[in-house]
Parts: structure tokens; sequence; C-alpha cells
């Protein structure tokens, strides 16, 4: 049996008490693997990596080591959140990497969308090597995939980061312990681990992080006017029932004249973007109300330094795609 094919018979999480099941059935299965040698994880807090560290350290407690890089792209109180819940709550062995200014310094100056992806996609891995470097008796390797992965990479559809996405100097065996669930699977068995809701219900974002939403080249200041008007839009577009697939903000590098106190006052545009999507090939814009709009005007503008004007994108994939960059 091919252990990255799914069986037939294997039936869709859709309960606590089937995750409970899989839950049960994958600590036995993890502590068969690893026996008493360590496992190192790559832990950015969003939905995967988090669910597979929360099942690990059920399965081995203190051999699991998670490595959080905080790339200065992550989202307002990201980088609190994972050390408040791994660290204090689970008390997970957390080794947490302040990469910020290596990050932003190797960013300076690059405008190009690809580059920039390719210098943050190769510093991530870099950094995430130089921790491995300093531990000893690390065997094993844990990894968030899921099942739409190994289905996409099959179909050379994409390359995931997840399979086989790792350098080869990393000769660790792998431990993918939801790599046949699916997403909606890995929230049902989340929320069944204790992890908290706006962990497991969190919305799709890019590996780049707010890097692709501050378009152009990055600079600190905007990057973080793009993280302050990006947590007030989650806060303010969340409340929509349901909520959109995905929202938030981008701003481009460009500034405009305003207005502020009397006097001339040059700001960037901070955008706003909200789409349904099933598969993000395509993606439809979601109307927003109008009071929502001005609700989140009113507060960008107020909020957030060097902004003097926000706009609403509300054009479809294609042709525009869902992000900026
Ligand atoms: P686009 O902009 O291509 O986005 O319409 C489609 C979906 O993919 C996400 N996205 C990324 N995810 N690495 C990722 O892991 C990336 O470089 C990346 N670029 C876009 C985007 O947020 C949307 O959900």
């Amino acid at each position: 049996m091919d252990p990255n094919v799914r069986p037939e018979t294997m039936e869709r999480i859709t309960t606590p008490e089937l995750a409970q099941a899989f839950i049960d059935e994958q600590v036995a299965a993890v502590k068969e693997q690893v026996g008493d040698k360590k496992v190192l994880l790559a832990l950015s807090g969003g939905v995967d990596s988090s669910v597979v560290a929360a099942l690990l350290i059920k399965a081995i407690g203190d051999q699991l080591v998670c490595v959080h890089v905080n790339h200065g792209l992550l989202r307002k109180g990201e980088p609190e959140q994972v050390i408040q819940v791994f660290k204090e709550e689970l008390g997970a062995n957390l080794i947490y990497v302040d990469a910020v200014d290596r990050f932003l310094d190797k960013l300076a100056g690059v405008d190009d969308p690809e580059t920039k992806r390719k210098i943050i996609g190769g510093e991530f891995i870099d950094v995430f090597a130089e921790e491995a470097a300093k531990l000893e008796g690390i065997e094993f390797l844990g990894q968030g995939t899921i099942y739409p992965d190994i289905l996409e990479s099959k179909d050379g559809i994409k390359a995931h980061h997840n399979v086989g996405g790792m350098p080869e100097e990393f000769d660790f065996e792998l431990v993918e312990p939801v790599k046949l669930l699916y997403k909606d699977e890995v929230r049902v068995v989340g929320k069944q681990l204790g992890l908290p809701d706006n962990m497991v219900y969190r919305q799709p974002f890019p590996g780049p992080g707010l890097g692709v939403r501050c378009v152009g080249a990055i600079t600190r200041d905007r990057l973080e006017a793009v993280r302050e008007a990006d947590a007030i839009v989650r806060e303010e577009i969340g409340k929509m029932s349901p909520a959109p697939w995905q929202y938030f903000v981008a701003i481009p590098d460009v500034k405009s004249t305003g207005i502020k106190d009397g006097k001339r006052y040059m700001g960037w545009a901070a955008v706003i973007r909200a789409i349904h999507t099933v598969d993000a090939v395509t993606a439809k814009s979601v109307e927003i109300p109008w009071d929502m709009l001005c609700i989140i005007r009113d507060r960008i503008i107020a909020e957030v330094p060097g902004i003097n004007r926000v706009l609403w994108d509300f054009s479809d994939k294609p042709v525009a795609t869902i992000e900026w960059e």
C-alpha cells in the first residue's frame, strides 16, 4: 500500500470523536516511528504546522524541538501567539529566532516580486539550517504536509514547499502525521487538540507573508503600516457572517497628496481586498457593506501613521490575482 495514497475506506474526519480516534492512532504511530529520538519542526503558526506541533507534543513531549522563525513579515500578534500557545500553554521545547533585521536588510531596495519571494524562501532555509546545525541528535523532521500538497505535487501543478522542498543537506526522516488529511479535517483535529479558534480557522496566508502585500521595495515604515491596517481589516471584516475566504490589505509604494492639521500630508493608500474562492484559481470579489467600509476607512486613517487614503480593490481573478504580487 502506497503510504502517500489515502485509502478509500478512510472516513472523513468531521466530528470530535473521529478527530480523537485519529489523534490516538497518530500518537501511537509517531511514538513507534520516533522512539526516543528527537524531531525538529519549523513552526510558522499556520494551521498545518500548528496542528502537527500540538500532535507531536502529545506524542513525544520535549523530544520535539520547534523552531519559530520571525522574519518580520508575519501578521500583527502572530509571533507572540506562537510563544503563548506553544511555549506557555503546551510547554513546547520552542526556539524563537528573531531574524527580522536579517530578512529586512536582505530585502532592502528589492522591488521585483519573484526576487523578493526567492530571498524570503532562501533566507528561511538558511536560518532554519543554522538552527538545526546547533542541535545535537536530531534524526527526524516534522512537516505539516497535507493531502492536497501530495495530490498537487503528483499532478505537477506545483512543487509544494512541504513535499521534498527541504534542501538535501537535511538528511532527516520525515514525520508527517496529517499528510492524508484535507484542510477541513486538519482544522477539526486542531480544535480537538485544544488549539485556539483564531489559529485553527485562520484564513490562508502566503509563505512570503506581508512581504507580497508591501508592494514594491519593502521599507520598515510601510511594512508596519501594512501590518496595522491588516489587523484592523481582519478585525472588522471578520465580523461578516460568513466571513470572506480571504481578506487583507496591500499598500503599494506610491504616495499621494493629502491634508492633515492644515498642512500638506503626503501618504500611502491602503488597499482593502476581500475575495471568495473555492480553489484560489479563480476568485470573486466579496461585497463589503458600505457602513463597514466607512468604519474601516475611518479606523485606518486615524490609527495607521502614513496613510491618507483607503481604496477598495474589487477586481475578480482573473484578471487580477488575489495577491498584488
Ligand atoms: P494569487 O495571488 O496567485 O494567490 O491569486 C492565490 C492564493 O495563494 C496564496 N499565495 C501564496 N501562498 N506562497 C504561498 O504559500 C506564495 O508565494 C503565495 N502567493 C500567493 C494567496 O494568498 C492566495 O490565497
